[in-house]
Formats: structure tokens, C-alpha cells, sequence
């Protein structure tokens, strides 16, 4: 395998952020790059992409996927803005508050999509369950309230920015497999919502990415650049389990 082919997802992931703001995050990038070629994850492996579009052939399966998504995006919304409101930093707590806002949308997006995509499935039924998947703000704190820890703050940073890379990278294969389910008349609507959440996880990994590059800036290079593939490697194992997972459970839908 080429070097490119082993860090492709860390040439996207670089390249996705310089086409927002052209700056670069050298220690960021070499941590990132450092844990894609040492424990590549496996959406970045042609046998991924491969049994992705497989599956996703099937109506039921990718119906069943787009429900999660709208599912997976709410609830973690309504976790970003707990940790959120635990935040000291205003600065920082703002913007997990905002990342919150967005998945919250995103939520709500994924929900209109899966209408779109399959309009057979319109019911009042499905309606008031993608809507229960939605978080109204304020969210009621947790049971943890204080504020993180720096290193507590930093993991964190971490595997958001990890999973957020995973977003833009699933999120660019479920967009061709939509479109191509999607009748004709709503194909346009369909690919200017999945391309506004695809634009939206950029600036998700964005401000994670300048925690993480600020934090090895002030002396954090060794610990960020072993827990970022430690993370990695365990985002890889739970990545091949839900792609196992979905097939079994996914097929409520049509
Ligand atoms: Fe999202
Ligand atoms: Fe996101």
C-alpha cells in the first residue's frame, strides 16, 4: 500500500481544513498522520468503502442506517452541551455548545433525508420518533457538573476530533448511496443537506484539531501523539463492530 493510500485519511482530513482557513497545525498533523499509518482505520481500506456501497444497495439496510444517524447525531448533541456547560474556558465551552447546536440540526437533517430518500416511509409514527431523537436546549445537566481537568478536556478533544474525521469520512460515502436511492425530484434537496452537515464536520474537527494543537504547543506533544492513535486503535475496533452490527439490526425499515 502507498504511503498516500495508508494516510488518506489524514491527507483529507489536512486537506479539508487548509480549504477553510489555509492554516497549518504542524504538531496536529504529524499526530494525525503518525496514528492513520500505524492503525489505519478501516474506513480508510478499499474493502470498507466496498462493503459500505455493498450494503448500502440494499433499501431496508440504508434506511435503517439513516434513522441511526439521525438518532446518533441528537444524542450526541445533547451530550456536547452537557460537557459544554461544564466548561470553565468560555471561549471553549461556546463552541462545544455551538458543536451541540449543529448536531442537534444535523439530527433534524438526517430525519428529513430519510423521508426523502424513501418518501414510502412517510407516517405520523416515524415522524414523532425522529423528532423525539432531536434535544431541546437547554439540555438538564448530567450527573457530573464540575468542570473537566485539563487532561480530562484533552482526551476529550481527542476522540471528539477522531470521530468527527469518521463523520466527514461516512458522510462522503453515504452521500452517492442517497442520491442514487433518492427519487428523481428530490435528489437536489437531498445532496444540499447531507453536503451542509459534510461542510459543518470540517469545522467540527477544526476547533478540536486547534485544542489538540495548541495543547502540544504548550507541551503535550508526546501524550497527545500516543493517546491519539490509542483512540484511534480502539475507534477502529468499535467501527468494524457497528458495520458487523448493521447488518442484523437494521432491518425494520421497507
Ligand atoms: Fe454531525
Ligand atoms: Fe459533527
Amino acid at each position: 500500500m502507498s504511503d498516500i493510500a495508508k494516510d488518506f485519511i489524514s491527507h483529507l482530513t489536512i486537506a479539508a481544513l487548509k480549504g477553510i482557513d489555509g492554516k497549518a497545525r504542524p504538531f496536529y498533523e504529524q499526530a494525525l498522520q503518525g496514528a492513520c499509518s500505524s492503525v489505519p482505520p478501516p474506513y480508510s481500506m478499499q474493502w470498507f468503502g466496498e462493503t459500505f456501497r455493498r450494503k448500502g444497495r440494499d433499501a431496508s439496510w440504508f434506511a435503517g442506517l439513516l434513522v441511526s444517524d439521525a438518532h446518533m447525531e441528537g444524542y450526541s448533541a445533547g451530550r456536547l452541551w452537557q460537557y459544554g456547560e461544564r466548561i470553565a474556558d468560555p471561549g471553549l465551552s461556546e463552541g462545544m455548545l455551538r458543536h451541540a447546536r449543529d448536531e442537534a440540526k444535523h439530527s433534524q437533517l438526517f430525519g428529513r433525508v430519510v423521508v426523502d430518500v424513501f418518501p414510502q416511509l412517510k407516517s405520523a409514527a416515524l415522524s414523532e420518533q425522529l423528532a423525539s431523537f432531536v434535544p431541546q436546549f437547554p439540555v438538564a445537566a448530567g450527573t457530573l457538573t464540575d468542570a473537566p481537568t485539563f487532561e480530562e478536556l484533552l482526551n476529550s478533544l481527542i476522540l471528539i476530533n477522531l470521530y468527527e474525521i469518521k463523520a466527514l469520512v461516512l458522510g462522503q460515502l453515504l452521500l452517492p448511496l442517497a442520491l442514487a436511492h433518492a427519487p428523481e425530484a428530490n435528489k437536489r434537496r437531498v445532496s444540499k443537506m447531507l453536503e451542509g452537515i459534510l461542510r459543518d464536520e470540517v469545522y467540527h474537527v477544526r476547533y478540536s484539531a486547534d485544542f489538540i494543537e495548541a495543547a502540544c504547543a504548550a507541551g503535550h506533544q508526546a501524550y497527545v501523539f500516543s493517546a491519539l492513535e490509542e483512540f484511534q486503535k480502539t475507534l477502529n475496533v468499535v467501527t468494524e463492530a457497528e458495520l458487523n452490527d448493521a447488518v442484523e439490526s437494521n432491518e425494520i425499515y421497507l
